[in-house]
């Protein structure tokens, strides 16, 4: 099989293509033909070397994949009685902790889901990362009710507009940030407000698009000094929802980059959240693993709304599998609207 590894850290040329030997499944696991894989902006942040819940470099990048199973192992003796694993020639998406950028992966029955049969393979390897987050941080750490106002940053990127999809689910008002050239494409999907991702002082912005009413919830990739303006957005009862540091990581070297992101960030002080009647919660996919049985069941809802045609991942590009480096590349200039994509020949 091929594999992509990150060498060492440094911009898209230090991927690299290698052939390795075919994996074999073990109890509970399957061996997946990959067909597409999915390119997160935390596949960026690794290869920058700069992903502190990645393995040390040299690594395979990489959290999904869609494609066919190839080969099931023994079936383990804690699987649930009665419920149907994977099978050979199934159709799936699966969910992988780095390994991804491969042409064939193994992975435990736990992390494998049918891909329906509405989505192509491209859209199945945008599901798992992008819904899972934006669920996740609408939902459960957001609280979003049904109607509520919810701003999210940076709206036409893959999280993002999973997040604005699933709003919809929930007749929410939104409110976006994204960069000016993607704006028109967020107007055209009925956002009620926007305004430049890279805007400093948004809060005045948010306060005039609403009317002074502010939000009920912030979805915050960007960290930093953002997230003090996103307090300012807040309506009474309103949060933040705290799932990324994309501020810190723009074309310059990282370390004054990360050093200025934290001497930016704020400190919410417990009192000052009680009486201003806010929260925020932070967010990591990544460190959700041990929880796999609750992400079964919210990717369960996902595959519900997927197939009841409410959302579909957006994909802003196919690249060959062995154009990875293109495919960061273009990722890393905030060029996509929707999700990027490795496809496998
Ligand atoms: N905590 C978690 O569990 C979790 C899970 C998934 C993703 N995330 C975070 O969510 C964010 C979005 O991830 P994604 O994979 O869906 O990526 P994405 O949004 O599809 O692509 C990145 C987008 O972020 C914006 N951006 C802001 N600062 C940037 C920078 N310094 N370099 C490049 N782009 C920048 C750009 O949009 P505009 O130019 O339009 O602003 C760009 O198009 C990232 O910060 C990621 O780390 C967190």
């Amino acid at each position: 099989m091929k594999q992509i590894w990150i060498t060492r850290p440094g911009g898209p040329e230090v991927l690299e293509l290698r052939e390795a030997e075919d994996p074999r499944p073990g109890a509970g696991e399957a061996l997946v033909t990959v067909h597409a894989v999915g390119v997160n902006f935390a596949d960026i942040v690794a290869r920058r070397g700069q992903y502190r819940d990645a393995p040390p470099l040299p690594l395979v990048p990489g959290y999904e994949v869609s494609g066919v199973v190839a080969q099931t192992g023994p079936r383990s003796a804690d699987a649930t009685a009665g419920a149907p694993g994977p099978a050979v020639g199934d159709r799936v998406v699966a969910a992988t902790r780095f390994g991804g950028y491969a042409t064939q992966v193994v992975v435990p029955a736990a992390q494998i889901w049918p891909l329906p049969e509405e989505l192509s393979f491209g859209e199945g390897a945008a599901l798992f990362v992008n819904y899972l987050t934006a669920y996740l941080a609408l939902f459960i750490a957001g609280g979003l009710r049904q109607g509520g106002r919810v701003l999210v940053h940076s709206a036409a990127g893959g999280v993002g507009l999973a997040a604005l999809q699933l709003a919809r689910t929930a007749e929410a008002e939104v409110y976006a940030s994204a960069s000016p050239d993607k704006h028109r494409y967020l107007k055209e999907l009925g956002v009620s407000g926007i305004f430049d991702s890279r805007a400093p002082r948004y809060a005045k912005i948010v306060s005039a698009l609403t009317a002074g009413r502010g939000v009920d919830l912030v979805l915050d990739p960007r960290g930093g000094s953002s997230l003090r303006q996103a307090k300012r957005c807040l309506a009474p009862l309103g949060r933040i929802v705290a799932y990324g540091i994309s501020s810190a990581w723009g074309p310059g070297p990282a370390l004054p980059a990360l050093l200025r992101l934290l001497a930016t960030t704020p400190f919410f002080h417990p009192f000052a959240l009680m009486n201003a009647n806010q929260g925020i919660h932070g967010l990591n996919l990544a460190r959700l693993w041990g929880e796999i049985e609750r992400l079964r069941e919210i990717m369960a809802r996902i595959m519900e709304l997927v197939k009841a045609g409410r959302i579909r991942p957006v994909i802003a590009q196919v690249f060959p599998f062995e154009e990875a480096a293109s495919a960061h590349r273009y990722l890393q200039e905030r060029r996509n609207i929707g999700k990027v994509v490795l496809a496998v020949r």
